[in-house]
Formats: C-alpha cells, sequence, structure tokens
C-alpha cells in the first residue's frame, strides 16, 4: 500500500482578510476595517490542509521564500498533517500574499505573485509525485513557470498509474487555452465552477458547456455556490444540493468542496456520495474566516459534517 493516498503540486501563500472596509476606498484616508484574519489561502495549499484535516494521507510539493511569511503558510500545513518532505524553499525569494477586502457586494482580491508563479516542472520529484494513487493540481493558470510541462506532469502521473484531477480557477489573462489544452487530455475529474466551465468550453450556457466538457473528459464537475453542484459522467448526470449555513466569507469554498470530493473519490466513493461530501465541505468552510480556519478545528468539523450530514439526510 502506498504511504500517501494523494500528492497535490502547487503554489501556497497566506491569504490577509480585512473585512468591513467601505466599498469605496478614496486614496489618502486611513479606512478603519472591523475584523482582521491572517489565514492559510491558495487553492492549492487549502485543498491540501482540508484533505489532511478529513484523514486523507497528503503529500504537497510547493516553491516558498525562505521569509516569515512563507515559514507561517508551511508550519499551518505542518500543523495540518501534510507531509512536506519534497518542499523547494527558494533562498532570499519573497513568498507570494494575498490580501482580501470582502464588501457588501463582491470582494477586493489583491495578490503579490513571489513564488507562487515560480514552481518549475524540474523542481519537482515525479517519484515522489506519482507514489500516491491520485494527483490533484489547483490554479493552473496561476503557474505560470510550471505551465508550459503541466501537461508533461499530468501525462507522467497517468502513466504511472494514479488517477488525476484539476481545478484551473480563474485565468487572469482570460484566455482558456494553452497549457490547459494540453493537459485536459491526462485529466480524470475537471472541477471548475459554473463560471469556469463556461469559458473553458466556450460556451454561453452551462447545459452546453458540460455537454461539451464531458466529451473530452470522465468526469466533470461543476459547483455552483448555493446552489450545491452537479457532476456528469458519459451520460449520466448527478447533482446536489448546498448545505444551508451560517455563512462568515465564501474565500476557499471551491477548494474545500474539492478536498471533501477527492476524499471520497480515493475511498472509491461513487459519484453521489463524493458530491454530497464535497458540497458539506465547501459549505462547512464559508462558516469560518478564509479557506481552512473551519478545518482547524477537527472536532467542530466532525460535528458539523455528521450533523449536517443527518438533517440533510445524506447517507454518507
Ligand atoms: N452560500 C453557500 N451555502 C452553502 N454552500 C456553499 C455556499 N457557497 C459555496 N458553497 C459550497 O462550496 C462549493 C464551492 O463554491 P463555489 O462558489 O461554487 O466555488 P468557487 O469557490 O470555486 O467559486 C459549492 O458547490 C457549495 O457546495
Ligand atoms: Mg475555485
Amino acid at each position: 500500500m502506498s504511504k500517501l493516498d494523494i500528492t497535490i503540486a502547487g503554489e501556497i501563500n497566506l491569504d490577509l482578510i480585512l473585512y468591513g472596509l467601505p466599498e469605496q476606498m478614496p486614496v489618502e484616508r486611513e479606512l478603519l476595517a472591523s475584523q482582521f484574519s491572517m489565514t492559510l489561502g491558495s487553492s492549492s495549499a487549502i485543498v491540501a490542509h482540508n484533505l489532511a484535516a478529513l484523514g486523507s494521507r497528503v503529500g504537497f510539493v510547493t516553491k516558498v521564500g525562505d521569509d516569515p511569511l512563507g515559514k507561517i503558510a508551511l508550519d499551518r500545513l505542518v500543523a495540518g498533517g501534510v507531509d512536506l518532505s519534497c518542499v523547494v524553499r527558494a533562498e532570499g525569494a519573497a513568498s507570494g500574499v494575498t490580501v482580501i477586502l470582502p464588501h457588501e457586494r463582491g470582494r477586493h482580491i489583491l495578490t503579490y505573485l513571489g513564488t507562487i508563479s515560480e514552481l518549475r516542472f524540474e523542481d519537482l520529484d515525479l517519484e515522489y509525485l506519482s507514489s500516491a494513487r491520485h494527483f490533484h493540481l489547483s490554479s493552473l493558470f496561476l503557474q505560470r513557470a510550471l505551465a508550459p510541462r503541466v501537461h508533461d506532469l499530468f501525462r507522467e502521473m497517468k502513466s504511472a498509474g494514479l488517477t488525476t484531477s484539476l481545478d484551473t480557477n480563474d485565468d487572469p489573462d482570460d484566455r482558456w487555452g494553452g497549457a490547459l489544452d494540453a493537459t485536459l487530455p491526462f485529466v480524470d475529474v475537471l472541477l471548475p465552477n459554473e463560471r469556469e466551465a463556461m469559458k473553458m468550453a466556450r460556451a454561453s450556457d452551462l447545459e452546453t458547456a458540460v455537454t461539451r466538457l464531458s466529451e473530452r473528459m470522465q468526469t466533470v464537475v461543476v459547483k455552483m455556490g448555493s446552489r450545491g453542484a452537479i457532476a456528469v459522467q458519459g451520460k449520466k448526470q448527478f447533482s446536489a444540493p448546498a448545505a444551508k449555513v451560517q455563512i462568515v466569507d465564501p474565500v476557499g469554498a471551491g477548494d474545500s468542496f474539492d478536498a471533501g470530493f477527492l476524499h471520497k473519490f480515493v475511498q472509491g466513493s461513487d459519484l453521489p456520495d463524493c458530491l454530497a461530501y464535497g458540497n458539506l465541505c465547501g459549505a462547512f468552510s464559508t462558516t469560518a474566516s478564509g479557506g481552512t480556519e473551519a478545518f482547524r478545528n477537527r472536532d467542530a468539523m466532525q460535528a458539523f459534517l455528521a450533523q449536517t450530514n443527518q438533517d440533510a439526510g445524506f447517507r454518507i
């Protein structure tokens, strides 16, 4: 039996979240936030952290600066039980950071990329990555140094016998091509949100998008915020409603969904169970600040999952 269930290659950074700032932010004024949270962010690291919290054995490979922000971010993964034996520390380099300003309507998201975009194919220990049963990659379009060879990475994982998944997240350049087209043939499970699914399929409605994507991929899972999620596998389509929760913020809900879905997927659960568990984890993430805070309290996590599961009549 392999030591790890899932390996993930990707980015790591802290999220600095300032709540309660005004919608309009004039320059040269001291604008006061009502609350502040510094938490482990970045799609890849959130998926890794929350998968480990759920009980999967996770190995995470990333490049991080040798600065205090990078250290705090890695410490959170260590505390979460993620294996970091193949992490690359870039001497003298600055780690990335994201500042999030949630407003009444929408949020400002400000990112300094730093090492977020500096992980290269040559930095990866392929033997380590392929020692798990499943490989996952998030934030494809932020992996600028890795992008030209992401398809090679996925091809290696497939030929080593792993199942694979991809959550591209947004494309800041809004091109939705290049590395994506080259990589999709080696992806078993694609995990976009609604908007991303339509963008990558170049479709103006979700149904067309899902039809197009499912012709190219074994399993397409689309996250739909408070409307839950759907999954399509060939001619079979499943949907699962979102859980009802008191929301603090939606940061990392999609990544937490991925963690829940993949935790069940690697156990060989059927698609409806994977979807339902993804929805539970996505909803749970929204009950605390950022994408990982909720999952740091294991007792609260177990209690939420058991209770919400029961209330919704799920059988997982
Ligand atoms: N308001 C909400 N109430 C309950 N669950 C939610 C809510 N928002 C998100 N979720 C859960 O998190 C998942 C991912 O959220 P979504 O916003 O669709 O993805 P992303 O964060 O990638 O944009 C949803 O499919 C759902 O399961
Ligand atoms: Mg997302």
